[in-house]
């Protein structure tokens, strides 16, 4: 049936390589950056158009493009009056690279969302509309208005190279928002933030959704201006409060947060590099699954879920037609009688048994875990399966264990476990989608 002595060595090799190392903790960071706070806003607010203010860019367009051709993101009107309301004294500004720069001329007066009848011209105090290298805009805007840059901020579409605006602009001591999909109150606020916190003359970029992990507030020190975030399987996090995006600072304890990780620059350790409050998700519905499960007692179901114990023996091959497959790990009622032997075999294999005692594994006689399982190898000759290895892999003597030896080559907890009644073998069982870690697929049960 198999080739003993060579699937056992194999097996060996692989128990070997996945024996438990130690666990990685959850990082946190505190740094102790002083924030130099000024109260007065830039005095000057200055927008690109083409994808910034409005699109498409205008070299897209035909020579005499119909009219309404060319839209402005949605949220700028909400900020050009924000600005006007908040700001009053701020001067607003326009710096365009464009060689359709008539079209641009011809185009701002013909907006009228702001306040219904003020036209878009009307609003802009200084208009830089010209070919080239933006950093001639900004001497320009600076000799026009005798605003110093520093009090300018800016924003952008383009990053960097050789049509990036936002760098070279920030190089001269503008701050910059750069915004690749375009204006938005987000990125707005974002920079707003970052201003009052006292970053100048750097390009401020937005946050990634894509990037963003959710989490929650854990604390937040005001005051202080730095907090906790608790991320699900990273641990505690830190975070300043120069972060946070959007202007109002007031969160609460326990609030969900979408935050995206990164290291702080001073001590290299891992933060938050920004934390903006979690969008409400309406409730989705929650897609249930079936998966093959097998139920275990303690105190083996926590020593698999732990990944201490990688081999699982039985006097029967129900593990076989599973090799390569993920199966759900369910915690019984029982406690398994072995006559403490494990604790043995833990103490002699150098695992510290009052840690092994308190190895997590949540209620009885709830499913906890999804494991991959490996090869399943006969070894019918009790000495066979007597080795240290092998003991400590099964976490029980040779003569306790089954015959059949199955290596469970990963295994991960449910996001959350899911209560359900335990039965013999490999059964099939539902089980919530959501309650599956990533990185792990699901084997159906069609
Ligand atoms: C600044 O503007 C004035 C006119 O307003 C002009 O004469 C002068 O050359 C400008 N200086 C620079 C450095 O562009
Ligand atoms: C397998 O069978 C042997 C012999 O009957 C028994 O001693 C052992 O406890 C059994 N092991 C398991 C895990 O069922």
């Amino acid at each position: 049936m198999f080739g003993v002595a060579s699937d056992l060595v194999i097996l060996l090799i692989a128990i070997i390589a996945s024996l438990p190392t130690a666990v990685p903790l959850a990082f946190t960071g505190v740094t102790g950056r002083a924030s130099s706070i000024s109260n007065s806003p830039p005095k000057l607010f200055v927008f690109d158009l083409d994808n910034t203010l409005w699109t498409p860019e205008l070299y897209q367009l035909p020579p005499d493009p119909p009219p309404n051709s060319v839209r402005l993101f949605s949220d700028v009107s909400s900020i050009i009056s924000m600005i006007m309301s908040k700001y009053p004294d701020a001067k607003i500004g326009i710096a365009s690279r464009t060689k359709s720069g008539d079209l641009a001329r011809k185009l701002l007066p013909t907006f009228t969302e702001f306040q219904g009848t003020k036209k878009i011209r009307t609003l802009f105090d200084y208009v830089e509309i010209r070919t080239g290298d933006k950093t001639v805009h900004f001497k320009n805007l600076a000799n026009e208005s005798d605003i110093l840059l520093s009090d300018m901020v800016f924003f952008d579409d383009a990053l960097s190279g050789r049509y990036g605006n936002c760098v070279p602009v920030a190089k001269m001591g503008v701050t910059v928002g750069y915004c690749p999909k375009g204006m938005n109150m987000e990125i707005f606020e974002n920079l707003m933030t970052r201003w009052f916190m006292g970053e100048r003359g750097v390009v401020i970029h937005p946050p990634h959704e894509e990037n963003m992990i959710r989490g929650s507030v854990l604390r937040y020190f005001k005051d202080k201006n730095y907090g906790f975030i608790d991320i699900p399987k990273v641990g505690e996090v830190f975070f300043h409060s120069s972060k946070l995006i959007g202007l109002d600072r007031s969160f609460q304890s326990g609030a969900a947060v979408d935050v995206e990780l990164g290291l702080d620059s001073k001590s290299g350790k891992q933060c938050c590099t920004s934390v903006k409050l979690a969008d409400e998700q309406p409730p989705t519905p929650q897609v249930k699954i079936k998966m093959p499960c097998f139920s275990m007692n303690m105190p083996f179901a926590a020593l698999v879920a732990n990944g201490v114990k990688c081999v699982e023996s039985r006097n029967n091959t129900m593990f076989e037609q599973y090799e390569g497959k993920t199966v759900l790990l369910h915690v019984g009622k029982r406690n398994y009688p072995d006559g403490g032997e494990h604790v043995w075999i833990l103490k002699e294999r150098l695992l510290d048994v009052e840690e092994a005692r308190t190895l997590k594994v949540g209620r009885k006689g709830k499913i906890v875990a999804i494991c991959e399982i490996g090869k399943t190898v006969l070894v019918e000759d009790e000495k066979g399966r007597s080795t240290e290895g092998m003991e400590r892999a099964v976490v029980a003597r040779g003569n306790a264990m089954g015959k059949y030896l199955t290596q469970i080559k990963r295994v991960e907890y449910l996001n959350k476990a899911q209560w359900a009644s335990g039965r013999y073998g490999v059964y099939e069982q539902e089980i919530n989608l959501d309650n599956i870690p990533e990185g792990w697929h699901a084997d159906i049960v069609k």
